[in-house]
Parts: C-alpha cells; structure tokens; sequence
C-alpha cells in the first residue's frame, strides 16, 4: 500500500504510524498490539497495514506491485489474474545455512539444525531490525494454520515489509478477520516477524526485489519462545513464515509437547472402484515428486485420487485411537520445472488464475514456460533474469539465451526458468481437491482424515526397493529414520545430486534434536490404540539401471503400487517376509496396460542384500558421524538396525 494514487483507505494505509495503538485496529488483544508496537518502534517503518485477506485487497496490492515494477501481470487469456516475480539471483531458494534453532541448549537443536544461543541471536537480530522497514510498509498478516474451527488448527500473525510475502500469504494461508476474531477471543497465535532487510533512504527509488546479502541473512526459529524472526530474503520458505517455519518446525516442537505429529507429508485420499477409501500421507524430500503424487492421475482403471495436502500434515490422534491429518496450508507452493501436461496435469490446472509465478520465463503473448513443461518452447521469451531468450535451433522444447544457437551448446549451462522456480496457487484450483478433507472433514466432523498408510521415500538410484511394508511401527520409525535422497534444487547446496539422509523428509524442518523427533515417533503407539496405528511403507520411484535410465515410469504409474498398498491395508494379499522388510510377490502388481516388464519389476522387488550391508554401513556412519544425536538416539533404533544386520548376514 505504498502510494497516495491507488490508496486502499484502510487503517494505517498511506499515513505515517506514529504508534499502532493511535491506528483504529482490528483487534482488542493486548499482547499482539503490544508485539506489533515493540516491533514498528523497532523496524520503523513508514506506516502500518493490518490485512483483511480479501479478494479486493490480494487484487489492490499485486496491482501496486505492477506499478512499482516488482510484479508482471500476464495477459495471457489462460492466466487470469495471475502475476510473475523475478528474485534477486543471491535469493532463489531455502537458505539452510542461514537457517538456525535457537534453543536454549546446543543438544536441544541437535546436530542436524544451525544453532545459536537464542539471547546473543536475538542480539545480533534486533540492531538489524533496527529501522530495517524505513521507507517501507509493515503490514500485519493475521493467519490461520488449518480450517478455523478445526481443533488441530492453530493461528500464527506475520509482520512482513514485503507485499509479496502477504499476497503470498494469502495464497498459502487463511488470512483474515475471523483469524483476529479467534485471537480476540485469546487464542493462541505464534509471532513471526519478518523483513526483507532493505530499508529505503528518503526518495530512494525500491529494487523489483530488496533483500540484504547472504551473511546477513536469517531464518531464525525460538522452539521455547515459540517464535519465528527472520531477516534478509524475500523467498519461499525463508519468508512465507507458516510454511516451513511455522507449520514444520516451530509447530514440531508444539506437537511433541502436545502429543501430535507436524510432518513434512502430503495427504492424499484413494477410492477403490469398488468404492473402498484410503488416506495416506507420505513424505518425500523436497523436490521428489511429492505434488505429483498428491495429485497423481490414476493410470489402473476405476482408481480415483484425491488431493487434500501436497507437502505438510498435521497429525493428531483421535477418540477413537486412530491417527487423523489436516493440511495447514491453503494453496500449493509447487516447483514449476518438470510440471507438466504429462507429470501433473492438476497443478497445470491449478495455476490458471489467482496464481504468482516466480522466477519462471515470461513469453511474449503473456503467459508462463519453464523447462520440462511439456510443450514447445516458445519462439522468444524472457528468462528468469530477465534477458531475452530464444528455442534452441536444435530443441523445440528448449531455451538459449543466443539466437540461433544450439541446446548442445548450452547443455547443463543454462536454463531459462530458475531450477527452483515456483507457483504459488490456491488449492481451491485443484480439480482433484478433496474438498471435505480439505476442510478438515470426516464425515462432517472437524476432526480431519483417518490415515490408513504412511509413506517415506527419496530419490535412490539403487538397492531401495520399489515399495517395502515395515513389519510394525518401530520398522516404520526406523524406516523412516534411515530415508535419504539425491540433493536437489529446492535448496541451495554445492552438493546437488548426492545422497544425502533426510530422516522422515524432515532434515531441515526439525524444530528440536532428531533424536527426541525419533522417539517421539515411537511414543505415537503409546498415545493411540496401537493395533489401529497406519501402516508404514517406503517407496522409490527413482531406481535407475546401469545405463542410467529409469527403471520404473512412476506419475500416474505409481498408482499400481498405492493399489497394492491398499490391498495390504485391507489384508487381501499376502507380503514376502524378507529381512528388509515385507515386499510384494511380483504377481501382486498390477502391470495392467504397463511397458515395466515382468523381469524389471522383479529386479525392483528383489533384496540386494549386498547394497543393503552397504546401505546399513552409511547409515551407522552417518548416526556415529551427529554422535547419535548427541547421545538422544532411541535404542530401539539402534536394536533396529543391528536385527537387519544379522537377518542379512544370516541370508
Ligand atoms: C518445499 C520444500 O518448498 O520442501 O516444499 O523445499
Ligand atoms: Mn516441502
């Protein structure tokens, strides 16, 4: 809400803040006015903006963005109200390195997360924040984690400077009103404060996209105050504060002190042709696929998918001892690359309107390309720098930034759309939402979706079988436990493509020690009826053979294997007891219509032992290597390990 000319009119809008409580609020709560007030004396921004969440406004502030240059409106006929942004090129992604867990205690953040002591951080935090919003709008988003009303719901507020942050928001949470209602009636919320880092100077004209170096960048999360600050970037997880921060890793915290599961899972709800229903959630590193799956179109005949969550449940036990999820989110925040007609024709569908794109190509009719979109690229386009770019004169589906010049030239080189360039849209787009569990219904309860089967998987090029069923729920923790995957570009890394462990897919979103995460695991067959508990399964659609080409088609494919998961869950097929685990019989597959071959599949099913011994080693390696999380390691993973060992040497 930055100039005079397109003023909103609403409270604090276009005049200087000389205190938040001189503001007509929204709200009665003492301890946000009082959290809002500390921190505008603090960043002293020029004004103060307390968002509503309506479409009006979502509308008005994209389109000031436009004005001030730092959104593109696409004109295109198939992107209706839909906008790109271009980040700086120092902010594409998560930025773990900067990311901490500042707990009071080193062995509470474990080995696994950055820590600092939380009183110097916060030190060394507020002289930045210190006029950090000069010249700048702090607008206050007050959001809901979860549909309003349902009781694993809970509410967060984020200050920001960023009009992208709050439009974002707006997408990716419930924002508005009846948020500031429920905190009126004292409800909980968890504080997030953000800043992109770049006051302005007087008459200083803004940048399309302000955020402070890389040194100077923090994403800082206070598991004991139950606070999220974070300074410097304006990207994804490091800003849109319910996401990753709020929702993984503060929540984590909250739900192992409460008795619940925040997990890095998709949610996604199978019927049967038979009309047979199935929840599953399911974790997968970032960047593995995990919107496709949650929006997956069967390729098994009479198979039906729903989506509910594509990246973050929230797991809660029932009155009936069964586990039941919410999806926190609002809206998905997908990786555009590799999303396509052919790999996720939902999320193509549901980026039609209402959506932001970043870091994509914008074409010259106003629409979006990225690599692996599954149509040709356009004759001319403008990259996610924003420099001309052209089709390859050897590639219709590829981009160059020379005329004429070749794809072979630039190979591995260039790309025109950033690796980790992303949609950002609502998930009421979907064609497959389930929309009761969206809403967290069961029945037309509010007590959100019963989970049959739970999920792991990475990106394993060998010996990780196709899918593996845990004996029991301490197989499964261990399970897992021992996930890892082939780095990817959600993050930055100068390690993008080895493997590395990323236990429940929750590396970097852990808000306490992996250790204490791991048994509060195991303790979920205490707190619920342990015979009702889901099954656990790991999957790896990424297995490669020796010349390096895929060996199973996985997308709508992966069907075939949630088909057999179901049949499990429902006790209709039998399993191979190996010491792996429970794997299918080849014959239980369903390779109906399917060009996976009988002995393919069969490779993919069967037990290496020596690549498992391997598998084991860098495993116990690994564990030795945090110093079995600084001595929190439950035992029974480690009795775990040692009964795989002996069962493979014994084979
Ligand atoms: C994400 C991630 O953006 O996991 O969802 O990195
Ligand atoms: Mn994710």
């Amino acid at each position: 809400m930055a100039t005079k000319k397109t003023c909103c009119k609403k409270a604090g809008c276009c005049k200087k803040a000389a205190s938040v409580a001189e503001e007509k609020q929204p709200t009665k709560n003492a301890k946000l006015l009082a959290w809002v007030e500390e921190y505008r004396k603090l960043c002293q921004p020029d004004r103060v903006y307390w968002c509503d969440g309506s479409k009006k406004e979502w509308k008005t502030i994209c389109e000031e963005m436009v004005q001030n240059g730092q959104f593109i409106k696409l004109t295109s006929k198939n992107r209706k109200d839909c906008y790109l942004a271009r980040s700086h090129e120092s902010d594409v992604a998560r930025v773990e390195g900067r990311t901490y867990i500042s707990s009071k205690q080193k062995v509470e953040a474990g080995p696994t997360n950055n820590w600092e002591d939380p009183v110097a951080l916060k030190e060394t935090l507020r002289g930045l924040y210190k006029g950090c919003m000069k010249g700048r709008t702090m607008y206050v988003i007050p959001f809901a984690m979860g549909p309003l009303g349902n009781p694993i719901t809970k509410l967060g507020v984020e200050i920001t400077d960023s009009p992208y942050v709050v439009v974002n928001m707006e997408i990716m949470t419930r924002v508005g009103k009846s948020v500031l209602k429920e905190i009126d009636k004292g409800e909980y919320f968890v504080p997030c404060l953000h800043s992109v880092g770049a006051p302005l100077k007087k008459g200083q004209k803004d940048v399309a996209w302000p955020c402070a170096p890389m040194d100077k960048k923090y994403i800082v999360q206070f598991p004991e105050d139950g606070e999220i600050w974070s300074f410097g970037s304006g990207y994804g997880g490091n800003a849109l504060l319910g996401k990753k921060c709020f929702a993984l890793r503060i929540a984590s915290t909250l739900a192992r002190r409460e008795g619940w599961m925040a997990e890095h899972m998709l949610i996604l709800k199978l019927t049967s042709p038979e009309g047979k229903v199935h929840y599953m959630t399911a974790a997968f590193p970032s960047a593995c696929g995990k919107t496709n799956l949650a929006m997956m179109l069967p390729r098994l005949e009479g198979w039906k998918l729903e989506t509910v969550g594509d990246d973050i449940a929230w797991i809660k036990p029932g009155k009936d001892g069964r586990l039941y999820a919410i999806n926190p989110e609002n809206g998905f925040f997908g990786v555009a690359p590799g999303t396509s007609k052919n790999s996720n024709p939902n999320a193509l569908d549901s980026c039609n309107k209402n959506t932001i794109f970043t870091n994509v190509v914008l074409t010259d009719d106003g629409d979006v390309w990225w690599e692996d979109m599954g149509i040709d690229a356009p004759e001319h386009g403008i990259d996610w720098r924003g420099n001309d770019c052209w089709r390859a004169a050897d590639r219709a589906d590829k981009m160059v930034p020379v005329k004429g010049a070749t794809y072979a030239e630039y190979k591995g080189k260039y790309v025109a759309a950033h690796k980790n360039s992303r949609f950002t849209a609502p998930a009421v787009n979907c064609p497959v939402l389930d929309k009761d569990g969206f809403d967290g219904l069961f029945n037309g309860e509010p007590v959100g979706v019963p989970v049959d089967a739970m999920l792991f998987g990475g990106r394993r090029p060998s010996t990780i079988p196709l899918v593996n069923q845990a004996k029991d729920w301490t197989h499964g923790v261990f399970m897992g436990a021992a996930a890892g995957s082939e780095i990817t570009a959600a993050v930055i890394s100068d390690k993008i493509g080895q493997v590395r462990r990323d236990p429940m897919a929750m590396l970097p979103f852990c808000g306490y020690n992996m250790g204490d995460y791991f048994m509060h695991w195991l303790t979920m067959a205490l707190r619920t009826d342990a015979t009702k508990l889901p099954k656990i399964f790991f999957v790896n659609w990424f297995r490669k053979d020796a010349d390096g080409n895929f060996m199973w088609p996985g997308y709508g494919d992966n069907s075939r294997v949630l088909k057999w998961i179901c049949e499990r869950i429902e006790g209709k097929v039998d399993a191979v007891d190996t010491p792996i685990g429970l794997l299918p019989r080849p014959e239980d597959i369903d390779l109906t219509n399917c060009e996976v071959s009988k002995e393919t599949l069969a490779e993919l099913l069967k037990v290496d032992t020596e690549g498992w011994k391997k598998e084991l080693a860098g495993l116990e390696e690994d564990w030795a290597a945090k110093e079995n999380f600084y001595g929190r390691l439950p035992y029974a993973l480690k009795a775990k390990l040692n009964e795989i060992k002996d069962a493979l040497e014994a084979k």
